[in-house]
Formats: C-alpha cells, structure tokens, sequence
C-alpha cells in the first residue's frame, strides 16, 4: 500500500447528494439550491427539512418536553453528554433495527432537543434560569426560540444574525464531525450516540472554534490603527491571517459574503475595522501569492456577526454544533442507506516480528 495520504486529504470516501461546495464558482448549494435563495427567505428549521428530507415542510419540529439530568455550563461538553443520555432515555433503537422513517424521526427529535440544550447551558453559564416553555413556545422561529430559552428575550436582530449564521453554516460536505456521524451511524449504533460523537468532533479548535480567534485579532488591529502594517508584520512572520483560505474553495467563499452582507444590514461596530482588516490581508496576500488564491473564510464574518448577536466566544463550538444538526442528520440518515460499515485500513510501519522478550520482562506485581 503506497498511497496513503496523511488527514484523507482529497480521499473520497462517499458519494452524496446533500450538499455541493462549488469550488471555482463560490457557491454552497443545499440539494441544489443556491444558499443565496435560501437565507433571509425561509427560516432555519425549514432548511434543516431541505438537507434531511427535501422539502422544507414539515422540517424540524418544536423539542419534546425534556429536562437535561446534569448541565454545567459549558455548552459543548454539555451538548455531547446529554445527546448521548438521550439514547437511554428516550430508548432509541439501534439504526440497524429502525427503518428510514423512525431514523428520520429520531434524527428530528435529537435535532431540536440538541438546540434546546445548548440554550439551556448558555443560561445556566450567565447564572440564570432557562426560560419555561410557555415563554419559549411564543418564538415563531427556531432561532426565536432558542434565544428566548437562553435569554427570555429575543432581539430582532439577534434572532437574524443567528438564523443567517445557522443556516450558512449548516452542512458542508465531508468535514470532520460529519465523517464520525457517519462513521458512527455505519457500525448501526443509535442516532443519539452518532449525534453525540459528532459534537465531540466539532468541540476542537481547528473545527468548530476559529471564530473564537478572529476577535482577538480585530481588537489587535482596533487598538493599534494600522491593518496594512497588522498584516505585513504578521505575514513576515509567517504568521496566518485568521478566517483567510480555504482548502475547498479557489474563489469567494459564499458563506462569507452573506454574513458579510448581513453584519452590513444589522450594523456592527467591529464593522469598520473587519473591513479595513479584509481590504489589507486581501491585498497583502495576493501582492505575495499571486498565483493562489487565499480569500475571505466563512469564520471571519461568522465571529462578527456571532458578536452582533452577543453569542460569547466560547459557545461558538456549540452554536457551530446547533446549525450542524441538520447537515448531520442528513449524514447519518444516508449513510443508514448505504448499509456499509466504514472500516479503512492503516500501513503498518512499526517494529517487524520480534519476541516478546525483545520488549522486557513482565513486571512482577507485588
Ligand atoms: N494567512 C497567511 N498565509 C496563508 C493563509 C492565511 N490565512 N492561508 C494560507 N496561507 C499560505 C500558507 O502560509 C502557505 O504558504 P507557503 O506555501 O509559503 O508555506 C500557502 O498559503 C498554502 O497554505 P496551505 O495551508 O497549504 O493552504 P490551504 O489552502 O490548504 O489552507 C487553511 C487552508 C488551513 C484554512 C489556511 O488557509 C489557514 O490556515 N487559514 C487560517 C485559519 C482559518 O481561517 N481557519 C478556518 C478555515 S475555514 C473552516 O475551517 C470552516
């Protein structure tokens, strides 16, 4: 075996027909459809419906009455404990002893009690109570509801800045928390262990946290009035310009302009700076590498508009992980059609046959 490639970079490993990253042309299409159409036109819960079941209706329902056993605080770790007690606690059946349909449902249950969690954590983190469902059960959107949990309020443009961040970042094609989905799904567990590995996934930096990183990096140039010089100096450096590149995408990312276009409508008063920023890493990196093309990524203006929205930097893995329900689901629920267990080999590179002996004695226990 001689063509091993380390991260699987450029492996395929599955055919799908969720969602298509076009990666000359700078667009996300979701079954076809550009996320252009989709964003400010239906609500999240209705795109969740587009990825899991093709249709926008009836998408993701209300969550069932449930109270967490154990919430700490920290949304992401919360997230993947209580997803994976859902299995017990609601009896979800091994995928190899449900049909589609009861997958599906499963899948729709887990998907908005896991929002109803994080929102209950969030609460929890700022020392208040979650919100009762009565409040909650007025939220017309599944954004609406879930900062109303959180917050027992709603701010218009909050539940827009959540609902664009949510649905551009709903699924993405094979990234690393939807391959263990999948990879879970395929041994026939249940879809609230498949779910829960997921979330354990997306909890790393290099996943599910970079936003965290681009406002440090904002206050930086903030404070010093020089984003051409921010740049240079850091590039000299052979530092990296956070939320910049993208190892899909050779043209804009499309998730970036719409959050872009949205933190311009809602107004942000990061804006000016984030622009000044983009304008100098833009032209920086293209002055050195002119013949690659490094833009604007979609966890630039995510960590903006996340701000807008008053979302703290470390609830953004477990924001990432509430939009990512639905590219999951979607996952888990093709993958149940494959019916394939994935099980890749490894190059064996260790130590050629040998005694044991050759390794030491047994330690004697006293
Ligand atoms: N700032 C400065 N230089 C960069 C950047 C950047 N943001 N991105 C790429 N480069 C340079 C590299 O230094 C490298 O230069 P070299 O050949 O002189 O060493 C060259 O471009 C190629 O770099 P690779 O890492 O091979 O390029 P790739 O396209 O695979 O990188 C990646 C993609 C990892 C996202 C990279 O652009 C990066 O590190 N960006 C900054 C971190 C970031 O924004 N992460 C979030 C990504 S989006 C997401 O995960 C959902």
């Amino acid at each position: 075996m001689n063509d091993f490639r380390p991260g699987l970079e450029g492996v395929v490993a599955f055919q799908t027909e969720i969602a298509e990253p076009d990666e000359e042309g700078g667009a996300l299409r979701y079954r076809g459809v550009d996320i252009e159409e989709l964003v400010g036109h239906y609500p999240y819960e209705a795109i969740w419906g587009l990825l899991v079941d093709e249709s926008f209706d009836p998408g993701m329902p209300h969550p069932d009455e449930y109270a967490p056993k154990h919430l700490t605080g920290n949304a992401p770790s919360d997230l993947q404990a209580e997803t994976a007690r859902l299995s017990s606690e609601w009896g979800l059946k091994k995928l190899v002893d449900t049909d589609l349909d009861e997958t599906r449902d499963d899948l729709a249950r887990l998907s908005a009690q896991m929002m109803s969690i994080v929102a209950k954590s969030a609460a929890i983190h700022d020392g208040r109570e979650p919100a009762p469902d009565d409040v909650v059960s007025q939220g017309e959107t599944a954004a609406e509801a879930f900062l109303l949990r959180w917050r027992g309020e709603a701010n218009p443009d909050h539940v827009k800045a959540i609902d664009t961040y949510w649905i551009c970042t709903a699924e993405h094609g094979l990234n690393a928390s939807t391959f263990t989905a999948r990879i879970a799904a395929s041994t026939g567990a249940d879809a609230g262990a498949a779910m829960s590995a997921a979330v354990g996934a997306l909890s790393g930096p290099l996943h599910g946290g970079a936003p965290a990183r681009v406002l440090p990096m904002l206050d930086e140039v903030a404070a010093k009035g020089d984003p051409e010089g921010y740049v240079k100096d850091l590039l000299d450096r052979r530092g990296r310009i956070m939320g910049f590149g993208h190892r899909i995408y050779r043209a804009e990312d499309p998730r970036s302009r719409i959050l872009k276009r949205t933190v311009q409508e809602i107004g942000s008063h990061r804006l000016e700076v984030a622009e000044a920023l983009e304008e100098a890493a833009l032209a920086e990196l293209h002055r050195r590498k002119p013949d690659y093309v490094i833009a604007t990524n979609v966890e630039f203006y995510s960590a903006v508009l996340l701000d807008v929205a008053e979302v703290p930097p470390d609830l953004t893995p477990a924001m990432f992980a509430c939009a990512r329900v639905a590219g999951w689901s979607a996952h888990i629920l093709e993958e149940k059609r494959t019916g394939r267990l994935i099980r890749p080999s490894a190059q064996y590179v260790g130590p050629s046959s040998r005694p044991a002996s050759a390794v030491g004695r047994a330690p004697v226990r006293t």
